[in-house]
């Protein structure tokens, strides 16, 4: 384009390009001529010529050429053909001119002949070819997410080569939450940016932000450059550890083993670093839990220190703390539940027992009371409780825990004493726990035993002549009973032994129950009494019972024969006669001996121990008959002597001797000779003694008689003693010391024996049935040992034992002492 030459410049080019355009022709000869950079090769800047008001064909002419200040490039040329000034080389106006507001190429047109100068400025003008630059691509940035809101970051300045309009114009940041932008121009007139915190960053959330950043220029088109801003949101310690749940719950059975882990507890922090370092601590706890638990500072593990015993705590209740490494805490609630466990027994107590009981209580009388205690909970102390021997109390349930133990049957201190009672206590927990306690329970006595002998009855026999004290007998009662209520003492019961108190027979020794003699027995004069032990006990009453002792006095050899018949030696004169025809085993005579005794003591039995003609008469030996032994003769001496001895069976025997007269005649007419048969004693009264003698015999036969009858009417119901002939003795008539002990008894056949009595006659000789009254021997009337036996001492606990022998000694003695008296 063609300009007016202008003399003057203005700094606004869009102006002065106007004013150009006006003013161009009427210049002085400078030329000014504006183009935008970047213009193509050849292009036509504006036509010289014409703007200097010539031809072409001039210029070429007059060689005209341009000339640049300083060795640069020229940039432009003329066309001398046209006369236009053309770009001869591509314009940078940036790398011309930089950053200057204005640019400029300054040329002198040289044209010759004449020589003639213009001075030609070309214009560069800027054109909006350079978008904005940031220097870095990126601008890494690093914000505490502590920041506070306001806080500014400066961002570089972006960089743009156009200049004016061309350049930065402003910025402009994507859209964030966090960020805005705040642009400001600098006092050189360009602009920067900085980034304002708008809002809080919270790394936890997001830690790194991107943002874009735009630079924009005002050309047009509108040209702009970005760069990406990396912010780093740097960790703060602004977060506090978190616990998993605010209230930790956690059940334990009691008893758990040590190290058993009840619960983990843990916390998070969502810091990093040392700040998100949690460590754990009980905050609140108390003593005893102390002991108890224990909590792992780094895993948050609660782990049983100690023993847990749920009968002492049954829930804890402990704070913990979370802790990160600045010391920012929280805390939680840890809850332990204690379950139970069987593991206590029941505990027996026994609260009151009455120890000894008395035998005599009765059935369900209260002995004691029992408590029962379990510390376990729910079924664990649910208890049962029985006694499982059999004995003879029972546990009733009362109230509560409570029994009380009472009797069941009638108790016997004398079979069972004392009693261990075993009460046993399960509980219903799994496994069953159970207990027992033995209670010993002693019964005490009551005085409830009388005295019981050992026998029903005693028998003793003692020998007659006995030495006074001596111990005849010994009886013992037992009494179950204790101490004293069972401690016995005997007595003899007063009674009466033919008139005598017994006491002065027997007497006993209270505390052995040993009898003895006071006085010597004599069998003849009676042979058994009976007397009653009373056995007593110490008790209060005292109980007693009694038993019969039966005393037997047995027989003694201590009587020798007495000869009833003849009247012994020196007393009497009894000649027998014998008739000169009697022939052999003809009856001479017959002597009569009796024994006090009884028995072997009174069996007698006779011997010639001296006679005149020993071949002629012999005695029966136990008969006492004296027979010829061969027929008589006329050569036999007629006085015949004869001494004959009577012993008893006894040991040892006893015996008496006597003589016997025998005339061999059959006239008393030979009688003076028989003053010659007495050897000793005088002959001469033989005579008058016969007759006395005879005399005496026939009259003791008459009152004999006349008794028997008398008595027979007078005492019917006596037995009678029947001689042959039936001839019996009264007993009335005996002496009162030969007294019948007992009538009713009867003598044992093997005491029986005959005696034979003779009168002197032949037809007068009699037997003496001793054995009479057969039939009132009772049955079973025998002679029993004890079965158990002491030495002196005989059970006669069947037998009614009486003296049998007594009638026929009584009688026996009354004979003797009649003969006696009769001669
Ligand atoms: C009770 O026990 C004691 C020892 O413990 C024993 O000597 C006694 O015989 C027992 N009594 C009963 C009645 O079982
Ligand atoms: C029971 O008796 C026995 C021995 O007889 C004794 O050892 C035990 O202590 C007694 N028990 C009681 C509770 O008296
Ligand atoms: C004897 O029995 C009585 C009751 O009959 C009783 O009171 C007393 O205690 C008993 N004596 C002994 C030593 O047991
Ligand atoms: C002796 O015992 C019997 C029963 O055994 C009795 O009937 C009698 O009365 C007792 N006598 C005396 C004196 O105690």
């Amino acid at each position: 384009m063609k300009t007016r030459p202008n003399m003057s410049y203005g700094s606004d080019w869009f102006l002065w390009i106007c004013i150009v355009i006006i003013h161009a022709p009427l210049g002085n000869g400078d030329l000014s001529y504006t183009i935008p950079e970047e213009m193509e090769r050849s292009g036509v800047v504006g036509n010289l010529a014409k703007d200097l008001g010539l031809d072409a064909k001039t210029m070429s002419m007059r060689k005209a050429r341009l000339d640049l200040d300083g060795n640069r490039k020229l940039f432009c040329d003329i066309n001398l053909q046209t006369g236009d000034l053309v770009i001869a080389e591509r314009i940078d106006r940036e790398q011309l001119c930089s950053s200057r507001a204005s640019c400029f190429l300054k040329y002198e047109l040289v044209m010759e002949n004449p020589l003639e100068l213009h001075r030609t400025t070309v214009q560069i003008r800027d054109i909006n070819d350079n978008s904005p630059r940031f220097p870095n691509d990126n601008i890494n940035l690093e914000i505490g997410e502590s920041a506070a809101k306001g806080t500014r970051f400066p961002l570089g300045e972006a960089h743009d080569s156009d200049v004016g309009r061309n350049g930065i114009q402003g910025y402009s940041l994507e859209k964030n939450d966090h960020f805005s932008l705040a642009v400001h121009s600098s006092s050189g007139g360009t602009k920067y940016s900085e980034l304002v915190l708008d809002k809080d960053l919270d790394r936890e959330q997001q830690q790194e932000v991107t943002l874009l950043l735009i630079a924009t220029d005002g050309g047009s088109p509108q040209r702009s450059g970005t760069t990406v801003i990396h912010v780093n949101v740097l960790d703060a310690n602004d977060n506090l550890p978190v616990f998993s749940q605010e209230m930790y719950k956690a059940s334990l059975s009691e008893n758990s083993p040590v190290g058993t882990i009840v619960v983990i507890v843990s916390a998070h922090d969502v810091d990093e670093g040392a700040n998100g370092e949690v460590t754990y601590e009980f905050s609140r706890i108390s003593d005893e839990a102390t002991r108890l638990f224990s909590i792992d500072k780094i895993t948050g593990e609660i782990k049983v220190t100690g023993q847990i015993d749920f009968e002492e705590e049954s829930n804890y209740e402990l704070g913990v703390q979370a802790k990160d490494g600045a010391g920012l805490a929280s805390n939680a609630k840890v809850n332990i539940d204690i379950t139970d466990v069987n593991d206590n027994a029941p505990v027996i107590l026994i609260k009151s027992l009455h120890d000894p009981i008395p035998e005599n209580a009765v059935p369900g009388t209260e002995v004691g009371i029992i408590n029962i205690q379990d510390k376990d909970s729910d079924g664990n102390r649910h208890v049962r409780c029985y006694i499982k021997q059999n004995v003879p109390f029972k546990l009733n349930p009362s109230i509560k825990n409570y029994y009380t133990l009472v009797t069941t049957a009638e108790l016997d201190r004398e079979l069972v004493g004392d009693y261990n009672i075993t009460i046993t206590a399960t509980d219903e927990g799994s496994p069953q726990l159970s207990s027992s306690k033995t209670i010993n329970l002693s019964v005490s006595d009551v005085n409830d035993n009388p005295p019981v002998f050992e026998e029903q009855s005693y028998g003793a026999y003692v020998s007659e002549n006995n030495k006074p004290g001596s111990s005849v007998c010994s009886v013992t009662a037992r009494d179950p009973d204790w101490r004293q209520n069972g401690t016995v003492f005997y007595s003899l019961l007063p009674s009466e032994v033919n008139g005598v108190p017994v006491s002065s027979y027997l007497s006993i020794n209270g505390d052995t129950g040993v009898i003895h003699a006071v006085r010597p027995f004599d069998y003849e004069q009676f042979r058994s009494f009976k007397v009653q032990v009373v056995a007593r006990d110490n008790g209060s009453p005292p109980l007693s019972s009694n038993v019969t002792v039966s005393v037997f006095i047995t027989d003694e050899n201590d009587n020798s024969p007495q000869i009833l018949y003849p009247t012994p030696e020196g007393n009497s004169f009894m000649t027998e006669m014998v008739p000169k025809a009697a022939l052999s085993g003809s009856l001479v005579s017959k002597v009569i001996a009796v024994d006090a005794d009884s028995g072997q003591n009174a069996w007698l039995s006779y011997q010639i121990v001296k006679s005149t003609d020993p071949g002629l008469f012999t005695i029966g030996l136990h008969s006492g008959e004296i027979r010829a032994q061969r027929d008589i003769s006329e050569s036999d001496s007629m006085k015949q002597n004869l001494v004959i001895s009577v012993k008893d069976n006894g040991q040892p025997s006893l015996s008496t001797t006597c003589a016997v007269y025998l005339l061999i005649s059959d006239n008393l007419a030979e009688v003076p000779e028989l003053k010659d048969m007495s050897y000793e004693e005088g002959n001469s009264k033989l005579t008058s003694y016969l007759i006395i003698a005879l005399v005496s015999v026939s009259t003791f036969f008459l009152t004999f008689i006349i008794l028997i009858v008398a008595i027979r009417v007078c005492h019917r119901r006596k037995p009678r003693l029947l001689f042959d002939g039936a001839v019996a003795i009264p007993s009335a008539y005996l002496p009162p010391n030969y007294a019948d002990v007992d009538g009713t008894g009867t003598l044992r056949s093997t005491y029986n024996y005959d005696a034979y009595m003779t009168t002197g006659s032949r037809t007068s000789d009699f037997k003496f049935v001793t054995s009479y009254n057969d039939n009132t021997l009772p049955s079973g009337t025998t002679l029993k040992r004890s079965p158990v036996d002491n030495s002196d001492c005989l059970n006669f606990s069947s037998l009614d034992f009486t003296e049998n022998g007594s009638k026929f000694s009584t009688l026996v003695n009354y004979l003797n002492t009649f003969c006696k008296d009769m001669f």
